[in-house]
Order: structure tokens, then sequence, then C-alpha cells
């Protein structure tokens, strides 16, 4: 567990706008930052992100909260481990201790995997460096390929000796797990029990994720042993860790740039990237030979919208160009395709250029896609006509699948005139296909509805047993939204008094839910702020906002009916009086995950514009509104007893008490409303 003091050290200088930066490719928007979501597949710049109060937020998914949170989700670590990713980044020291058999295996099995991974690749370029094998076979092979010294440390390449077991010997003895070796693939068991290794005799290459972490290898086959061998490339299985569709070779090493240049080159293969690199390119990426999945996609579109395929100018070269490439455009990408020239592959013609011959053949070659496949098509197909009708077909896909109109226009335009074709047939031909596109879309949103709907029954079925209902997602139109995190003021509690959903009796939690919300969203963000109130003998008094809340339900015996905000209404009290006390930092930074996490989202909650609302800040708005609140809340708890005491009234045996409670209740109220009236008319 780590201690408070190294955990407000470490998210003190973890820059939100730099820890994001890492991953997403962000754009200033005033006095916040705007990018694509990298948690949902976001098409318009969603996410958010605050340095000021150093948090991030996707206002489509909702996803989003302070730095250790968006490390948690993004690396997909404990909250103990994304303190300390963040800690190592920043230079904090956290103390960690020699981890012990018990800790090794308590460490969740992701993380297990990454470990053993990460000391493989180490052991493997050890291998490639200094054993005489390895540095007879494997080195010289790289070296015979022309790869430099600080190319093969840059991307940790490997050389495996041709032993059975060598690895896994060498792992067990420095106590990584079998059970992990396996599951990484690195070694697998055979039918007699022993555990071989998996690439034997082939240099090695690492494959780090886009924050580094080593998810697979490939392993090649040498030159010299390639006859008899049947594949020129082992790479690791399917894993926790390892998700094919979702790893761009090279991505890590490229993404600084890919976002600098704005563009991204996608080739085929290791090598290719590797020969880039070493010549002075190194936005580009590689996937290996198949066709690029929605997920790798939205990965490099974090960083770029622009692409260039580059491929060999042979039958397979064009084959892979053409492959997934509609998926690109759907996307929104602008897409070039670069085939090379003379059975050159990236990686050949990377090794004969520098980086400014390399770029300016690019820069002058590539072809916008939908136009070299107009062209490759046409050659293809001049003189049959159902080939053409096909070509058409197919180009007019391409074409619909682009979601800015302006530029699908455009290329009807071009395409018209390539194919000899009518521009208002191609265009009828087009609006048919997004039509079909777009029905396709409502079936889809239709069947999502339902299953919504469904969930949110079930939802409310058991919110009726339970009164620890979970918060609501905060969902939230992101076209409303001004660049400014703070919320504005729900105008229907400020305007009239509210009364409960007359829905249910029994069901009020949600309902009561979502004004301790409102409540609990003063007190993070203003929680330190002095009010002025008058004391129970109506004297003046001026105390922490914390402090009203707290006094005013305890007044009245009220706690709040979510367990996480009594909580957190507690902790507040206890520490109000600490020096400097900030409640926003203060929850931000708790080490109680759930409390860092909620006051994150109430942090970022955004609630209904209100025209009247918008001139004076929330700030300035707040002690009105919180005593509005207050009472909002109070009325309403009193309303759902109401109902209970009616209810209790059917039945004989408890009648009389009933109406008694209720009379009592009804006085009650009455003084509320006017209390609530009186609110009412100064505003
Ligand atoms: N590939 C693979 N398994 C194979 C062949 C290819 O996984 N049996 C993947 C590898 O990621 C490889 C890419 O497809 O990098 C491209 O294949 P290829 O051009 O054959 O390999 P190169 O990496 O270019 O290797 P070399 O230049 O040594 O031929
Ligand atoms: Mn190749």
């Amino acid at each position: 567990m780590l201690d408070q003091t190294t955990i407000d050290r470490i998210i003190d200088a973890a820059n939100i706008v730099d820890v994001v930066s890492e991953y997403v490719t962000l754009r200033r928007a005033g006095a916040n930052y705007k990018g694509l979501c990298p948690f949902h597949d976001d098409k318009t710049p969603s996410f958010h992100v605050s340095p000021a109060k150093g948090i991030c937020k996707c206002f489509a998914c909702g996803e989003g909260g302070n730095s250790v949170h968006f490390i948690m989700k993004m690396e997909q670590l404990s909250y103990i481990e994304a303190l300390k990713f963040l800690g190592k980044k920043y230079g904090i020291e956290v103390e960690d201790k020699e981890i012990t058999p018990e800790q090794r295996q308590q460490l969740n099995e992701r993380e297990a995997m990454f470990n053993v991974n990460e000391w493989a690749s180490q052991y493997y370029h050890d291998v490639l460096k200094s054993d005489i094998d390895g540095q007879a076979i494997g080195l010289a092979y790289f070296r015979s390929r022309g790869f430099r010294d600080d190319i093969i440390e840059k991307f940790r390449l490997g050389f495996s000796l041709d032993k059975w077991n060598a690895l896994a010997t060498a792992a067990v003895q420095k106590g990584y797990k079998e059970e992990y070796l396996i599951k990484t693939g690195l070694c697998y068991r055979k039918d007699d029990g022993r555990v071989n290794d998996r690439y034997r005799g082939r240099v090695m290459f690492p494959w780090f994720n886009v924050s580094g972490k080593i998810v697979a290898f490939g392993g090649r086959v040498l030159d010299t042993r390639t006859k008899g061998v049947s594949q020129k490339y082992i790479n690791s299985p399917e894993s926790n860790i390892y998700n094919k569709g979702r790893e761009l070779y090279g991505i890590f090493q490229a993404k600084k740039q890919i976002a600098k240049e704005d563009r991204v080159y996608m080739v085929e293969g290791y090598t290719d990237v590797i020969s880039m690199h070493q010549c002075g390119v190194e936005n580009v990426v590689a996937n290996s030979g198949t066709a690029l999945t929605e997920a790798q996609i939205r990965l490099l579109h974090r960083y770029t919208n622009n692409i260039t395929l580059l491929y060999d100018g042979d039958e397979a070269g064009i084959h892979a160009a053409l492959r997934g490439t509609d998926m690109l455009l759907a996307e929104g990408m602008n897409v070039k395709i670069l085939l090379l020239p003379d059975g050159d592959d990236p990686d050949s013609f990377a090794r004969k250029h520098n980086a400014t011959e390399f770029k300016s053949y690019v820069e002058e070659h590539q072809t916008d896609f939908i136009i070299f496949k107009t062209n490759l098509l046409l050659k293809d197909a001049s003189r049959d006509p159902l080939k053409r009708a096909q070509l058409t077909q197919s180009i007019v896909y391409s074409i619909s699948v682009i979601p800015d109109e302006i530029l699908r226009s455009a290329y009807v335009h071009e395409c018209a005139e390539l194919l000899q074709q009518d521009e208002a047939m191609l265009l009828r031909e087009i609006s048919k296909n997004k039509q079909a596109a777009l029905e396709q879309m409502r079936k889809q949103a239709t069947i999502e509805q339902e299953r919504q709907q469904r969930l949110a029954e079930r939802q409310n079925a058991e919110a009726i047993t339970s009164d620890t209902t979970p918060p609501p997602a905060g969902t939230i139109e992101s076209e409303e939204l001004p660049p400014d995190f703070l919320p504005d003021l729900p105008p229907e509690t400020v305007q009239t008094p509210v009364t409960p959903t007359p829905t249910s009796t029994t069901a009020p939690s949600s309902f009561f839910h979502g004004l301790e919300r409102m409540i609990m969203t003063l007190i993070v963000r203003y929680g330190e702020q002095v009010i002025e109130c008058e004391d129970e003998a109506g004297q003046p008094l001026a105390i922490p906002l914390i402090s009203f809340v707290a006094n005013d339900l305890q007044g009245d015996g009220i706690q709040f009916q979510t367990p996480l905000y009594n909580l957190m209404l507690a902790e507040a009290v206890e520490h109000i009086d600490n020096e400097g006390f900030v409640a926003s930092r203060y929850f931000l930074n708790s080490p109680n995950l759930e409390i860092s996490r909620e006051a994150a989202n109430l942090m970022t909650e955004r609630y209904q514009l209100s025209k009247r609302m918008e001139m004076p800040s929330e700030q300035e708005l707040m002690p009105d509104y919180i005593f509005h609140l207050m009472l909002d809340y109070k009325f309403a708890i009193i309303n759902s007893e109401m109902k209970d005491c009616q209810a209790q009234m059917s039945d004989p045996a408890h009648c009389e008490e009933a109406m008694q409670r209720y009379m009592k209740l009804s006085i009650f109220q009455r003084e509320l409303a006017k209390k609530l009236g009186d609110r009412i008319l100064i505003n």
C-alpha cells in the first residue's frame, strides 16, 4: 500500500496533458485540450483534458478521471500499479521491496506475463550480443542485412539459441513461473510434461505495444536455414496480453513521429519498419501481412488522419493494398498509396535511400487511394462490360463510406471522369449505398436500444431490492459542451421544488441518488469554500460548505442513501480543518479508488444548460445553490415518507400511527415549501 504523501506527490507531478499525450494527439481548445477518445470509436474529438483540474473526460463515452485512472484504463493496470507506472515516469521513488515469491504470485496474470516477456526480450537481446552463437549466427545475420547497432538496440532485436529449452531453464532459474512462460507462448508443454522453447535458432523481433510493453515475439529463421523449415516467421499465439488484431508492429517507436508529421506509413513486415527507421523515416508501422482491423485503424487515428500504404509493386502488394482499405476510408482517414518500383519492398528501398530521398519519392509518387483503385481496376476491365460494372460498384462502395460529404462529391466528380460515367448516375448509386448502410445502422440502433432497455429494467428491479444503486453514467451530448469543464446548474432544481417520481414508492433510491449526487458535486468542487448561513439560534455563521452540509443533515437526522457519499462526507468533515485542505484535491488523490473515481466523475459531470443560468459562474451561484439543494433533498425525503404513510393508512393495524406521522410530516413539508418558495421569489 502506498502512503498518501507518495500518492499526492505522484498525482501532483503527473501532468495530465503530458500523460494523455502519450496515447492521444491533443489539440488546444481554450484553456483545455481535445483529442479523439482512446476508449471508444471516436470520430470527432470528444476527449477533453483539463490541465488546471488535472482530469480528463470523454463527453461521448464518459470514460475519464485523473491521470491514475487514465493509466489504469489505458494500460489495464491496478490502481497501485498505475501509481507506480506514473511514479517511474516522473522519477518519484515508490518504495517497493524485492518481490517475494508470494507477492509475485499475487501480481495479476497480465502483469506477470508482461514481466516475463520483458525479461525474455532482454535475454534474447543479451544472447545476440554476448553469446558466441548469438554473435556468430544472429548478429552476423542482422549485419548481413545491414542493420546498425543503434537500430538493433532500438528494436531490441535478439537471438534464440538452437537448443530445446535454453530460455525455459534460464527463466525458471530467475524465478519466473512455467505457467506464464506457456501463457505468453514463449514456451510450450510437451506431452511428456517437459517445457520447450517455442523459438529456437531464430532471430527475434519483440513486439512492443503502444506504451512500450512487450506483448509478443516474432522469430525469423535465418536465410541459411530457410530450406526445409516450413515457416519463415513464428509468432506468439494470441493471449491475455496479445490480441493480434489490436497491435501494430512499430507503433511504440513511431507514435511521436506520426503525430509530429501527421502521417503514418503502413508497411507489411518487421524488416520494412526497421529499415525505414534506419534510413531516418520513423513514422511507420507494420500490420504483419494481414488485413487491417478496425481496432488498428482506431489506434492510428488517435495520432493522425493521414495514412500512406507502402507496398511492393507486385501482385501481392497490390492485393494487400486493396484489402481493408475501405475500412480506413470509413474511419475518415485520408488514404494514399504508393507502390514501390522494380521489385523493391520498403525494406530494400529504404536501404538504398536516405530519409530525404525516401520522403520526396513518396511525396511525388503517392496517389490518392480512390484514384489509384479506379485506375487499377480500369486497366483490368477496359474491354469487359461485366467487369466494368463490378468495378463501378466497388468504387462507388469505397466512396460511399467516406464520412466527409465534400470529399465524397469531389471523388464522384473525379471518378466519373475516369470511368467515363455519368456523375449523376454515380451519385444515385452512392446514395443507394448510403441508404442501405443507414438502414443497417438503424437496425443495429434499435437492437441496441432494446438491449439498453432490458438492462435498465433489470437494474431497476435490482434497485428495488437494494439501495446501493450505482451512480448513473454521465451520458451527455458532446456538441453542447463549451470547452470549459464546469457544469451548469440543473434549472429544474432551482426553479421549482421537486417531487419524487410518482411511479413507485418502493424504489426512490435512484431519484435520491440524483439529488445526493448534486450535493456531492458541490462538495467535491467547492467543499472548502466558506458560505454564510445561520446557526440554530438564527445567528449568522460562516462555515465551509462541507460543514454546512454535514450539520444540516445531522440536524435533521438524515444520512445519504448512497453509502459512498456518507463515507466521503465523513472523511471530508474529518479533514476540513487541515491546513490547506482543498476538497477536489483531497478526493481526487484519495487512496480509496472508489472515492477518487467518483470525485473525477463529479468534477466533470455536466448538467443541462439553462439559459437563465449562463451568466453568473457556478462558483458565484454556489452558496445559494447549496441551500436550495438541501431543501430539495429534504423535501424529496419528506414526500417519499408521506407516500409511505399513505400506503400504511390502508392497513387498519397501522392506520392511526401512520396518520399521526403523516400530519407531522405535512407540517414540516409546509415549512419547507415556504422556505423553498421564498427562495424562488428571491431568484
Ligand atoms: N509473416 C508472418 N509469418 C510468415 C510470413 C510473414 O507472420 N510466415 C509476417 C511477418 O510479420 C512479416 C510480414 O508478414 O514481417 C511480411 O512478410 P515478409 O515480407 O515475408 O517478411 P519480411 O519481414 O519482409 O522479412 P524478409 O525481409 O526477411 O523477407
Ligand atoms: Mn518483406
